[in-house]
C-alpha cells in the first residue's frame, strides 16, 4: 500500500516535471524572431527612423501603456488573463509576427461589443492606432527602437497632439480620468498645461507625479517641444 503511494505520487511528480519543461518549450519564440528584453529608450538608440516602418519602442508600447497596461488589468501585477502588456516579451505572446489576424492583441481592439479591448466604457483604440498595431504586426513585431524628434517642431496638431494620443489619452479620456485630467483633446491638455501640471509630470518634477505613470521617462527632445509649446502660450495651431 504505501508503495504504491510512493509509486503514484512519483509518476505525479515526473509528469508535473515533464508539463512543466513541455510548456516551458513552448514558449520560445517563431521562427525568425528574436527576442530582445531590453530595449534603448526612444532619444537614446542612435537609430534613424525610418518613414515606413512602426516601431515598438517608440510607438506601440506606448500606445499599450495607456489603453491596456494600467494597473487592475495588463501590467506586471494583474496581468489578467495571465496577459502582461508593459513589455516586450509579455506582449509577444498574444501576438503571431507577420498575422495581425491571428494575433489576440489585434483581434480583440477591432472587436465590437463587451469583449473588445480596451473594455467599454473605455474608448476603443482610434482608426489610426488600430492601424500602427496591424502594421507593427505585418512587420515582423520586431522589438525595435529609433529616435525621431525635432525640437523645433511645436506645433499643437503635430507635435503635441500626437505625444498626449500615444502616450497619455489612454488613461487621461472621459471615461478615466486620471487625477481628474482629460488629455483627449487641446481644452483639457491647455488646462493641465496652464497649471503647471502637464510640464511637471513629463519632467518628473519633486511634487507631481511622474507621467507617464508607470512608464519610462519621455525623451528629453519630446518634453523641450511640450516645454516650447507651453512658453509659446499654449496655441491651438
Ligand atoms: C497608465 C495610466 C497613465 C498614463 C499612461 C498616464 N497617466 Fe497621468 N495619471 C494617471 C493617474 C492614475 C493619475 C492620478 C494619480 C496620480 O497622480 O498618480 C495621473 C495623474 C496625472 C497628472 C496630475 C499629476 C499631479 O501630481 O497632480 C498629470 C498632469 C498627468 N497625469 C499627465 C499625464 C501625461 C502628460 C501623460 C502622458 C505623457 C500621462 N499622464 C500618462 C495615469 C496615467
Amino acid at each position: 500500500m504505501m508503495q504504491k503511494k510512493w509509486l503514484a505520487t512519483g509518476t505525479l511528480i515526473v509528469s508535473v516535471t515533464v508539463l512543466f519543461f513541455a510548456c516551458k518549450h513552448e514558449l520560445p519564440f517563431p521562427a525568425g524572431i528574436i527576442p530582445v528584453a531590453e530595449v534603448a529608450n526612444p532619444g537614446s538608440s542612435g537609430k534613424t527612423c525610418s518613414a515606413d516602418t512602426v516601431y515598438f519602442a517608440n510607438e506601440i508600447q506606448p500606445l499599450l501603456n495607456s489603453s491596456c497596461a494600467m494597473t487592475g488589468c495588463h501590467d506586471a501585477i494583474t496581468h489578467k488573463e495571465g496577459i502582461n502588456l508593459s513589455t516586450y516579451l509579455g506582449t509577444l505572446k498574444i501576438v503571431s509576427p507577420g498575422k495581425p489576424s491571428s494575433s489576440k492583441l489585434y483581434s480583440t481592439i477591432v472587436q465590437s461589443g463587451s469583449n473588445r479591448m480596451p473594455p467599454p466604457p473605455s474608448p476603443a483604440m482610434t482608426t489610426a492606432q488600430i492601424a500602427k498595431i496591424q502594421k507593427w504586426i505585418t512587420q515582423g513585431a520586431i522589438n525595435n527602437v529609433c529616435d525621431q524628434c525635432d525640437t523645433t517642431n511645436f506645433k499643437f496638431s503635430t507635435a503635441i497632439k500626437p505625444l498626449m494620443d500615444n502616450k497619455c489619452v489612454g488613461c487621461h479620456n472621459s471615461a478615466s480620468l486620471g487625477g481628474n485630467i482629460d488629455l483627449s483633446g487641446y481644452a483639457g491638455i491647455k488646462s493641465a498645461a496652464v497649471s503647471g501640471k502637464l510640464y511637471g509630470s513629463v519632467n518628473w518634477s519633486n511634487g507631481i507625479s511622474a507621467m507617464p505613470k508607470g512608464g519610462v521617462k519621455m525623451p528629453a527632445c519630446e518634453i523641450q517641444q511640450i516645454k516650447k509649446w507651453i512658453d509659446a502660450g499654449t496655441p491651438n495651431n
